[in-house]
């Protein structure tokens, strides 16, 4: 684990950051950095081994807690983020896993919002629930709700902004401001974001966590995940769960981790861009006016927030088909986007959240967060911003009663 001391990069050095940070050259000298694919380190003598493991001298270990491909990752995204540390993890789920069990006992008290991932929703309500963690669900921007879940035994707020699939924010500044005075840590799941559109700790945030599955990967191929904070915040509580519970991201995701995101500022950039174009074009269809969910655009209920908050929109654009059928309908009649549960990758990905992401929550909770059956989440790719906007016009075409 490398820490890293510096402070966030402004946006506009984050292409310089992203390709430079967390590299150590060896004296090989290579240029693109290596990949240790060893599960375990040596040592000259045995004494030397027992003043590595007692930290009297710094040196790998073993792989399920110290390697030097997974330190390069930790480190590039730690700096993108202005963290002092970060601790990668096998998978987004596994950050967030390790949050919550290395910042909570038996007896206290988590309130997170309504709208996050499905499986952070049936963690909090299910694993956290049996040992014994009491949880409180509330509207994401709702900050006088935040301020009344609040009990003398809660711990950590946790947060997803912009939430997936419904695009809401909360304001970050405003809520970590209301959990310091009241000695309250707060997490915020990136994932839509990356370093380069938002960086909560920088808005008075304890915890970034990122899905690296993501946009941080950016092409689709491997699971990874990390937390990261202050140093020792990060030692403290979160890197114990990853070094005895061996929640570990392998060597050579890490390196595909650290490569991708060589390019991340650039693919934010262009995500955006193409974002930006599809949400305009989808609402200027008459059957979709009033049914377009992007950040980017002035009818989003939040635009001025996410204006002031992130650098740019984003990469999600959600419509509303009306209906599950319709919403299949348009799906299956997509020719270039891939019907997948995933995104940030180069393709154009489309979901429906209510049969897949979202499947296990109750009707009635999916609902109050807004995930309709009619709801479509797209993950706009690098593709040709007007490739993609034909496609979604011949798909809109297969559906009936236009
Ligand atoms: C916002 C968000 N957080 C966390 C996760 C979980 O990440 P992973 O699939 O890498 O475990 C996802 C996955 O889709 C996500 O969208």
């Amino acid at each position: 684990m490398t820490a890293s001391k510096n402070r966030s990069p402004k946006s506009q050095q984050m292409a310089t950051t992203a390709i430079h940070s967390g590299r150590h050259q060896t004296q090989e000298r290579e240029n693109s950095p290596p990949l240790f694919l060893t599960s375990s380190f040596t040592f000259h003598s045995a004494q030397q081994a027992a003043a590595v493991f007692a930290g009297e001298e710094n040196g790998n270990l073993y792989s399920r807690f110290t390697n030097p491909t997974v330190a390069a990752f930790e480190e590039r995204i730690a700096t993108l983020e202005g963290g002092e540390r970060g601790v990668a993890m096998a998978s987004g789920m596994a950050a967030i896993t390790s949050v919550f069990l290395g910042l909570l006992a038996a007896g206290d008290h988590l309130v997170l919002s309504r709208s996050v991932f499905g499986s952070t929703s049936n963690l909090a309500n299910g694993l956290l629930t049996d040992m014994g963690i009491d949880t409180t669900q509330v509207p994401l921007s709702n900050l006088d709700a935040w301020r009344q879940a609040v009990r003398p035994e809660t711990k950590l707020f946790f947060v997803e902004t912009p939430s997936n699939p419904t695009l809401e924010m909360v304001d970050l500044t405003a809520l970590s401001q209301l959990a310091r005075e009241r000695n309250i840590l707060v997490a915020v799941d990136n994932v839509f974001c990356t370093p380069c559109l938002q960086r909560p700790l920088a808005l008075g945030a304890d915890l970034v966590i990122h899905s690296a599955t993501k946009y941080l990967d950016g092409q689709g191929r491997v699971l990874g995940g990390v937390v990261i904070g202050s140093e020792s915040l990060i030692t403290e509580k979160i890197y114990p769960i990853l070094r005895n519970a061996g929640p570990t991201l392998s060597p050579f995701n890490a390196w595909v981790l650290y490569k991708g995101m060589e390019t991340l500022p650039l693919r934010m950039e262009r995500h955006c861009d193409n974002s930006q174009i599809v949400a305009e074009f989808l609402a200027e269809q008459p059957l979709l006016a009033s049914r377009v969910n992007y950040p980017g655009l002035s009818s989003h209920p939040q635009h001025q927030l996410a204006a002031r908050q992130m650098d740019r929109f984003g990469g999600i654009v959600c419509v509303d088909l009306g209906s599950r059928e319709r919403a299949y309908t348009f799906i299956n009649g997509l020719e270039l986007a891939t019907i997948t549960a995933n995104l940030g990758d180069v393709r154009t990905l489309v979901t429906h959240p209510a049969s897949t992401t979202h499947a296990k929550l109750s009707e009635e909770n999916r609902l109050a967060v807004g995930i309709t059956q009619g709801l479509v989440r797209f993950s706009i790719g690098l593709e040709a911003a007007d490739d993609i906007c034909e496609d979604l016009l011949q798909a809109l075409h297969t559906l009936p009663y236009r």
